[in-house]
């Protein structure tokens, strides 16, 4: 879901930082949000409405009386037009009118008239933020239901470093989309483990087996699932890969400790997704030292040993958690499938073709059959991994009981 098709107002008032909120509202736009934006007449003296109006393609308010219908209410309709508001920068000043209730522009008489989700990212020098009036507002509107984004530290516009910079556009643009879904998410409240990547089965200090697996599958899956406000937590044995701030991501190299880590977690998930490609064996012992090649032998045995099924290991202490499953196959798709999904007691196993190459293993693009017990397989089209995660998280999200 994310921020796609929401309308999202965007107040902007005056302060050095205006400048950095036109990158804000691209970042909306780019997520596939409609934004309109309000500004206060401080702020136009930094940046003129004529760049948020060429950006958002919609005329910017700033004068509650300067339309030419004189029956239209300008901030009553951009009020209820938004989904969420966003203050971006937001100077003391607005911040103190917000927590009095005060309405004496466009700006801040259109946010007193806002009923849903508002989100406040402050930027104003140091001594202003830290100045105790400040604080009693922010704690107000903290109590009021307003989100807060803390400011960064960093270089003022004063020359000075300290407390109070606004953050990269790209992180508030991250912020509003998590604290969205946390809020409105079909997940928000629930709790995701998905595993991602290929274990790495040590032999010695420098070296492992492994398998053609680049855990995006599971990557694209923990962010869906981010996406839909749950909370993740994402066991990945692959490290090149980089997750939405708000995952919880946990580095571990073979199956045991893929599983070791999983147990610790899986008491209190609603849904686990065992993306992750656990190698069958691993080596019976790990040497301590680097092997060395010897001059009389040309030949070298690595004994190796079955690991644990996690799936199945799990699965013994499971109460309600959905369990899905991964079913990597190169033949006889949808029998193997079927087995796997029985034998590892699975609520659905979603079962690709990794003998194709433009799919599969290492590829942005995916096919699958979903499978699940005494249901009809669905057989999705090939789409994109980040796509397709946004299906499968919804198809998880029908199978959780309602909360
Ligand atoms: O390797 P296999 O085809 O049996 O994998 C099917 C599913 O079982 C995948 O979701 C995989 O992550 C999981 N699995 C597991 N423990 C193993 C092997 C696979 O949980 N030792």
């Amino acid at each position: 879901m994310g921020l796609e098709n929401k309308h999202i107002a965007v107040y902007v008032t005056g302060g050095i930082a205006v400048y950095k909120a036109a990158e804000v509202v691209r970042g909306f736009i780019r997520q596939g949000a409609v934004v309109r934006v309000a500004m206060t007449q401080d702020a136009t003296k930094f940046v003129t409405p004529l760049t948020f109006g060429a950006l958002t393609k919609q005329p910017v308010l700033t004068d509650l009386f300067a339309g030419d219908n004189d029956q239209f209410v300008p901030h009553i309709a951009l009020a209820d037009w938004s989904d969420l508001a966003v203050i971006v920068p937001a100077t003391a000043n607005v911040i103190a009118k917000m927590a009095t209730g005060l309405a004496d522009d466009a700006v801040s008489t259109t946010l007193l008239a806002t009923t849903g989700l508002k989100v406040v990212v402050p930027a104003m020098n140091e001594h202003m933020w830290d100045a105790p009036a400040t604080t009693r507002n922010i704690a107000t509107l903290t109590a009021d239901g307003v989100v807060v984004m803390q400011p960064d530290t960093g270089l003022l516009a004063e020359g000075y470093s300290g407390r109070g910079r606004l953050p990269e556009p790209s992180a508030i643009v991250d912020f509003v989309q998590h604290v969205w879904a946390k809020q409105t998410g079909r997940l928000r409240g629930r709790n995701v483990m998905v595993t991602a990547g290929g274990t790495r089965e040590r032999i010695d200090p420098v070296r492992y087996i492994s398998n053609d697996s680049s855990g995006k599958m599971g990557y694209a899956l923990a962010r869906a699932a981010a996406n839909e406000g749950a909370n993740v937590t994402l066991i990945s044995s692959i490290i090149s890969l980089s997750a939405p701030d708000s995952v919880h991501v946990i580095t571990v190299s073979g199956a045991q400790e893929m599983l070791d880590t999983m147990k610790t977690y899986f008491a209190q998930q609603d849904a686990v997704i065992m993306a992750a490609a656990v190698a069958d064996f691993k080596p019976v012992s790990v040497a301590e030292q680097k092997i060395k090649k010897t001059a009389d032998n040309d030949l070298m045995t690595l004994q190796l040993t079955k690991n644990p099924d996690i799936l199945k290991t799990l699965s013994v202490d499971k109460t309600d958690q959905i369990m899905v499953g991964f079913a990597a196959e190169t033949e006889h798709l949808l029998t193997n499938a079927q087995h796997k999904l029985i034998d590892k007691k699975l609520d659905m196993l979603i079962a690709n073709d990794v003998s194709r190459k433009d799919i599969g293993f290492n590829a942005d693009q995916n096919q699958v059959t979903v499978i699940r017990p005494n249901v009809e397989p669905v057989q999705l089209p090939q789409m994109t991994k980040t796509k397709l995660s946004e299906q499968l998280i919804e198809m998880i999200a029908d199978l959780l009981p309602g909360k």
